[in-house]
């Protein structure tokens, strides 16, 4: 059995049924097909602007596509493989509604320019949830963080411990990312925002079309000033996919961390029962399945990145068929990334509590304080270098007779140096090495505390907590 035709009378035969669902691309651009009725009714309002249609074609065109757009909510339009792609599945609908007028709607339009016109659409949607649900994600991290501006945990480099850190400082970082996240999609928008819709198949069209008015209509910023350009361009979706992965890096190492932070090793966060998981065999066991998913699902938006360079890198002008393979995706990509920022999101409001005796405790184990003793020397004269090689001697000897530099006596401090005063216990204490670090975008309790109202004025929101 072959399929019904799509296309002109030029050709005899319908397509081999294999064939017709390898071409297919409904089942998946199905997605698209709010988008694909809006531009619709945008082109067929046009032409009759225009004069090309007169304005009760159009009227009867943009009734018959709000039809299918109820229908379709309601289920009851449901395209399969004979209508190849969604753009000829509404068009073939549209004329079993309105008759023949449904047949004048591809008038001065292709699919190419019409599923360009779709996919910006509905990124344009897309960008939209994304931006607002990362300020949602960056104002439970300012939630968090604005409760533990004094609770320190260890700061790491080479993931051995550093120097400790304010928590709320921690959380920050996260904050500043999705920050950059939140711009990049703006940025990426603007190159979303302008439409192809008029470039025709590929050279634009006989008719007196005013690509002005449908891009205005759709909300667009402007249009495509090369037609060739306009049916055959991709970057905004390289682009959107791009930011997509970077949103999926800073997600993915946030996931690492809250891993690690909840194994019995650092024992810095517990899950909570709705954000953990069990194992079916070992009844001990919570496992953090949200960030570990988080993890690994990163991945899948990094490889549509690249399967969308690797489709674009040998297509000569214009159109051609491989752009179909954009849909995917882009649709994936969208969704993961909506998913991973929805859980991240409630694992880090209701799936995990910071423990801070743990983290209080975890601070006062270490020489993560072993800098404050060189720049306390450095302080009161001694060259730096000469005090860092000092102090470097001490937690060597103290290492091997199994002390803290808080344990030393100040006669073995003054010994070592005769600047030591009674006042270096003050200055190791962890509580003040975090205050004295108060450059900046450092770590001290007056740098967070001004960062956060920083951070609070971006959201533009009040703390849940005053609210
Ligand atoms: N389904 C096609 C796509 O997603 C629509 C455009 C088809 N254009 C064409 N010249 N065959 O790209």
């Amino acid at each position: 059995m072959t399929q019904q035709q799509n296309w002109s009378p030029r050709f005899e035969s319908g397509l081999h049924p294999q064939i017709a669902r390898f071409n297919a691309s409904i089942k998946f651009d199905i997605e698209l097909i709010e988008y694909d009725i809006t531009g619709s009714q945008a082109h067929a309002k046009m032409l009759a602007h225009t004069g090309i249609i007169s304005s009760e074609e159009a009227e009867q065109l943009v009734s018959g596509l709000e039809q299918i757009r109820q229908e379709y909510r309601k289920g009851k339009f449901t395209p399969g493989v004979d209508a190849e792609d969604v753009h000829f599945a509404v068009e073939r609908r549209l004329t079993e509604i309105t008759g023949d007028v449904g047949k004048k709607l591809h008038t001065a339009r292709s699919r190419n320019d019409q599923v360009g016109t779709d996919t910006r659409l509905y990124l344009r949607t897309q960008i939209d949830q994304i931006q607002s649900q990362l300020r949602e994600f960056q104002s439970v991290l300012l939630d968090i963080a604005e409760q533990h501006v004094e609770t320190l945990i260890p700061g790491y480099t080479h993931l051995q411990r550093a120097q400790p850190l304010s928590l709320a400082h921690h959380l920050l970082a996260y904050f500043q990312m999705a920050q950059r996240d939140w711009e990049r999609l703006g940025d990426v928008r603007r190159r979303v925002n302008i439409s192809p819709l008029g470039c025709g198949a590929l050279a634009g069209t006989t008719f007196p079309i005013d690509r002005h008015y449908t891009a205005e209509l759709l909300h667009f910023d402007t249009v495509y000033e090369n037609s060739l350009d306009g049916v055959s361009d991709r970057d905004f979706a390289i682009e959107f996919t791009c930011a997509a992965s970077l949103i999926m890096v800073h997600l993915s190492r946030l996931a690492e961390e809250v891993i690690f932070w909840a194994s019995e090793e650092f024992g810095f966060v517990t899950l909570l029962d709705s954000c953990a998981t069990g194992s079916s065999i070992m009844p001990q066991k919570k496992n953090p399945d949200v960030p570990e998913l988080v993890r690994g699902k990163t991945g899948r938006v990094f490889g549509h990145l690249q399967a969308l360079l690797v489709m674009m890198k040998g297509l000569p002008l214009a159109y051609n068929k491989d752009l179909q393979e954009d849909k995917e995706a882009l649709f994936d990509s969208a969704n993961t990334v909506k998913a991973c920022l929805e859980a991240m999101t409630i694992l880090l409001s209701k799936g995990l509590q910071f423990r801070t005796p743990r983290l209080a405790n975890a601070v006062c184990e270490d020489f993560s304080n072993a800098t404050d003793v060189a720049d306390y020397l450095a302080a009161k004269g001694v060259p730096f270098r000469e005090a860092y090689n000092l102090v470097g001697k001490v937690v060597k000897t103290s290492i091997a007779s199994g002390k803290l530099l808080k344990d030393l006596q100040i006669n073995e401090w003054k010994q070592l140096h005769p600047a030591f005063e009674a006042d270096i216990y003050e200055a190791i204490a962890p509580h003040q090495v975090v205050a004295a670090r108060n450059s900046y975008g450092g770590t001290g309790f007056t740098q967070v505390t001004e960062a956060l109202a920083r951070a609070r004025a971006t959201l533009g929101t009040e703390s849940t907590e005053s609210q």
